[in-house]
C-alpha cells in the first residue's frame, strides 16, 4: 500500500505557515509542522484535519537542528520553505544595519538553502518530490508596490533576500532538471497575517496559502524553476 504524502512546512507556528499546513492536511497530506515555539506547534497540529501530523521544533538558522532533520523526518515528499525574517520596513540599502541585514539573509536565503541541501537525499527517495520556496514580489524588479526598484517598497534586506531566494530557486531547479524533484518559488500576494493588513488591501490568509500550496501540488510534468503568484508566472 502507498504511504501518505508527507510535507514539511517551516515557520508553521503562526501566519501563513499555519494555513499552508491546514490546506496540505485538507489535501490528505501528512504534515510535519515546524517552528520555534513548541506550544504553538502542538496547537497547530491538534487543529489539522486528518491524522499522522506531527510537530518538530526547528529554528531554520540552527545548523545542528537542520543537520539532524533527515533522521528526525525519515521520509518526505514536500518541503515548504515558508519561514521568514523581517526588519523595520523603513530600512533602506544605504542606511541598513548590516548585522540585522545579515540575519535576514541568514533566515530567508541561507536557511532554505541549507534545508534543501540537508533534505535533498530524503526527497530523492520520494516518487513525486517538491520544493516550494515562499518568496515575495519584494524580490522582483517589476512589482509596482513592493519591488526592488520601488523606493520605499519593502525593507531593503527583505527584498534582497527574496531576490536571492528566487535566484536560488532557478539555480537548484536547473541542477535538478533531470530528476523528479520539482522546485518552484511562489508569492502568496499581500496577505492579512497581521492586524490592519486587510485595510491595506491584503487578501485573507486562505487565499495567500492557496498560492503557496498550488506549487506543492504541481503534477510531474508541471513547471520547474518558476516564480508564481496564484498559479500565474510572475516576472522577476
Ligand atoms: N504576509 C504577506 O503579505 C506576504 C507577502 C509576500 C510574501 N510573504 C512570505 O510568506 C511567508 C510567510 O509570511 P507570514 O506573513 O506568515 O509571516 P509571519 O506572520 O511574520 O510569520 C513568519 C514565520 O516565520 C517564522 N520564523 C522566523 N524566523 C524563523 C526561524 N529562524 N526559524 C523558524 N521559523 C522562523 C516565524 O516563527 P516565530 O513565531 O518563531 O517568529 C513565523 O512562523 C514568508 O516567507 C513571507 O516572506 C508574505
Amino acid at each position: 500500500m502507498d504511504r501518505p504524502t508527507i510535507s514539511l512546512v517551516t515557520g508553521a507556528g503562526r501566519g501563513l505557515g499555519v494555513e499552508v499546513a491546514r490546506q496540505l492536511a485538507a489535501h490528505g497530506y501528512q504534515v510535519i509542522v515546524t517552528g520555534r515555539d513548541e506550544a504553538r506547534l502542538a496547537e497547530v497540529v491538534a487543529g489539522l484535519p486528518g491524522d499522522g501530523h506531527r510537530a518538530l521544533r526547528l529554528d531554520v538558522t540552527d545548523a545542528e537542528q537542520v543537520q539532524a532533520l533527515p533522521d528526525r523526518v525519515g521520509e518526505l515528499d514536500v518541503l515548504v520553505n515558508n519561514a521568514a525574517a523581517y526588519v523595520d520596513w523603513t530600512e533602506t540599502a544605504t542606511n541598513a544595519d548590516l548585522g540585522a541585514a545579515r540575519a535576514v539573509l541568514e533566515t530567508n536565503l541561507v536557511a532554505p538553502w541549507a534545508l534543501i541541501q540537508a533534505l535533498l537525499p530524503v526527497l530523492r527517495r520520494s516518487a513525486h518530490p517538491r520544493i516550494v520556496n515562499v518568496a515575495s514580489g519584494a524580490g522582483s524588479h517589476g512589482d509596482p508596490d513592493f519591488g526592488l526598484t520601488r523606493r520605499g517598497g519593502a525593507a531593503a534586506s527583505y527584498g534582497i533576500s527574496k531576490a536571492a531566494l528566487l535566484a536560488l530557486t532557478s539555480t537548484v531547479a536547473a541542477e535538478l532538471a533531470e530528476t523528479p524533484v520539482i522546485v518552484n518559488a511562489v508569492c502568496p500576494g499581500l496577505t492579512a497575517t497581521y492586524p490592519g493588513a486587510e485595510a491595506m488591501g491584503a487578501h485573507p490568509i486562505g487565499a495567500g496559502a492557496e498560492s503557496v500550496v498550488w506549487a506543492a501540488l504541481v503534477p510531474d510534468n508541471g513547471p520547474r524553476g518558476g516564480f508564481f503568484r496564484h498559479a500565474v508566472p510572475v516576472p522577476w
